[in-house]
């Protein structure tokens, strides 16, 4: 039975190119998912954007000398680019800039105001005493009250995840100029969080299969929940949709208000564009369908807490009741799937602090499966990694090249030469069953984890099948048996069947390649479909264009099922699949980001 799957990826904020800390923990994983999914016979339905706005666009417009709209329109399409690069199968990847998205974070805004969970409060806000101006969020840093750690912001500590208020923080500072913020009074709306307590509380204890690395920061959420400001003293966002409010230029909506919003915003966008306007509803209102999201281990309150808040009181069902707003019923997340990051040399990658590798000079350099594999394989799945060219190298040169390439290629090359084709399996003995069967077998095991978000046991297992398959060839050696070709048929027979097997477990992880391996095998036609970049219209403002990210991935031939090799199909000697890197490499790093020793 076919079910749908709705895969959420974190919105990057769209202030400069992905480096490959960004996509290790995000970006690939949940592309990974996705496609699995997709070769499962499931309705995946993949969104995400570009977060346009915030503090994070202001700072990094103010650097650059342009205006936030310049920097969104310049950064998204760079980012989509870089996506597409790597070929993350977005269903579609959009901006929160639309006409889209502000209408839809306005009904649910109105929702979540009808049944009583949005309140006016006075507070205290940063102002600058030498400007006068409003300092919200990431333009206050000090030391955070929780954890102690220097350089949390006046929203958030990345250190220890808990959101803050910039009055909370210890020697707060300007990061425009240094200087002491004053603390002026001014109002704002409050998401109340503690109208939540029960019902996100019960959700939450019903959460057990989540990643522990989630449970664990879960577990005490429920115990202070306090009311969170969803306004900010700031006139770039979504203005707030209320008489009194709308018409103030300094007021708008918190970034993070609008941004998880994205993902339904998204969703109708895409329901929008596909000529069914009402298609998002089978991820959204009905139950059955699984709901997925992929993101940093920064990013595990808004998912856990505040998202489902929102959706619960969008819906009516927080501790104060009421009914559901427009969209009906929406569905609550069924997983979080957070990773943790990859580190240089210890310190989070970071644009700020100048350890930077970009995923636009790693793909062109090493293309980006290779990217693809070392994430998958060594990614930041349970604990940070600190990414080094040395593991790179040897992930790469002994996994990828050695191992799947040389599989691929022996297999190949050897069928190609004696026989012109694929040939006929004549009389199979024990070890040839024994190794189709380790093969038609990693279906389930590699499925399992995948489902279970467990990426680097999925490759081992994948990778399990290739090693058996390369110990294989060297024990029957089929290059040596001149004098018996119905034996030889045999072996090259299993060993491409298996070599086709393989590809399918690795499409999810390689889907480049495997499209080659599957031409090579004499496949045509699209194996694993790729996204694509297109100018669109916004659907609401007027002259408006931006790029998307979309695909046609229906079309794909890539199933999760061992396909039965056609014999007689011509085969010719194959190119290598993936060039050996230089060794080098591990001690200098490449010239775009030489290793400083
Ligand atoms: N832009 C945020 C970040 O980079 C992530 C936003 S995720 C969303 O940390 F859910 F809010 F979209
Ligand atoms: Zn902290």
């Amino acid at each position: 039975m076919s079910t749908s799957v709705l895969t959420g990826v974190a919105w990057p904020y769209t202030n400069g190119p992905r480096h490959i800390g960004h996509v290790s923990g995000i970006g690939v994983p949940s592309d990974v998912f996705s496609r699995f999914h997709r070769m499962s016979g499931n309705k995946v339905l993949m969104v995400s954007g570009s977060d346009e706005h915030g503090t994070p666009i202001l700072v990094q417009a103010e650097k650059e000398g342009v205006t936030p709209r310049e920097l969104v329109d310049k950064y998204h399409r760079v980012i989509a680019e870089d996506m597409r690069d790597l070929g993350v199968s977005y269903d579609l990847y959009t901006r929160t800039t639309t006409g889209n998205h502000y209408e839809v974070v306005r009904q649910i805004f109105l929702a979540l105001y009808r049944n009583g969970y949005i309140v006016p409060r006075t507070t205290t806000g940063a102002v600058s005493p030498s400007t006068g101006r409003t300092l919200p969020d990431r333009y206050i840093e000090g030391t955070c009250p929780i954890c102690g750690s220097d350089g949390a912001r006046g929203d958030q500590c990345d250190n220890c995840g808990n959101q803050l208020d910039a009055a909370e923080l210890r020697n707060p500072v300007s990061r425009i100029n240094g200087e002491t913020p004053r603390f002026v009074e001014t109002e704002h709306l409050f998401l109340d969080l503690p109208a939540f307590t029960e019902s996100l509380g019960k959700w939450l204890a019903t959460r057990t299969d989540w990643r522990s690395n989630v449970l664990n920061f879960t577990r005490n959420l429920v115990e202070d929940m306090r009311p969170r400001p969803i306004t900010r003293d700031l006139d770039w966002g979504v203005p707030v949709p209320l008489d009194g409010w709308d018409e103030q230029s300094m007021k708008r909506l918190y970034v993070w208000f609008d941004a998880v919003i994205g993902y339904f915003s998204a969703s109708v966008e895409w329901a929008r564009r596909s000529g069914d306007p009402e298609a998002w509803r089978a991820w959204w209102n009905d139950p059955e369908a699984l709901r997925v999201y992929f993101m940093g281990k920064d990013n595990i309150t808004f998912h856990a807490q505040i998202w489902p808040a929102l959706l619960m009181g969008h819906n009516g069902a927080g501790d104060r009741g009421g009914t559901p707003g427009p969209y009906g019923e929406l569905n609550l997340p069924t997983e979080i799937a957070s990773s943790e990051f990859l580190t240089m040399t210890g310190s989070k990658f970071s644009t700020s602090r100048g350890t930077v590798i970009y995923v636009r000079d790693f793909v062109r350099e090493f293309g980006p499966d290779a990217l693809r594999y070392f994430i998958s394989a060594a990614g930041p799945e349970t604990h940070d990694v600190d990414f080094t060219w040395d593991e790179f190298v040897r992930r790469i040169n002994f996994e990828l090249v050695n191992e799947w390439g040389n599989l691929v290629n022996r297999a190949v090359s050897l069928a190609a030469k004696n026989v012109g084709a694929v040939p006929e399996p004549r009389a199979p003995e024990a070890v040839d069953e024994e190794l189709k069967s380790t093969a038609r077998q990693a279906f389930d095991v590699v499925g399992g984890h995948l489902r279970a978000s467990r990426f680097r046991a999925a490759t081992q297992e994948a990778m399990r099948v290739v090693s058996a398959a390369n110990k294989y060839l060297s024990e029957q050696e089929p290059w040596k048996r001149k004098d018996d070709p119905e034996r030889r048929d045999t072996i090259l027979h299993t060993a491409l069947q298996v070599v086709s097997d393989a590809n399918t477990l690795l499409t999810p992880f390689l889907p480049h390649s495997s499209q080659r391996v599957y031409e090579l095998l004499g496949g045509s036609g699209v194996w694993a479909a790729q996204p694509r970049l297109e100018d669109v219209d916004d659907l609401d403002v007027a002259d408006r264009r931006y790029p998307i990210l979309t695909g046609d991935y229906t079309e794909e031939l890539a199933s999760w099922e061992s396909r039965p090799i056609g014999v007689g199909t011509p085969l010719s000697k194959p190119t290598p699949l993936f060039g050996k890197l230089d060794p080098e490499l591990a001690e200098t790093g490449p010239e775009w980001a030489p290793i400083r020793h």
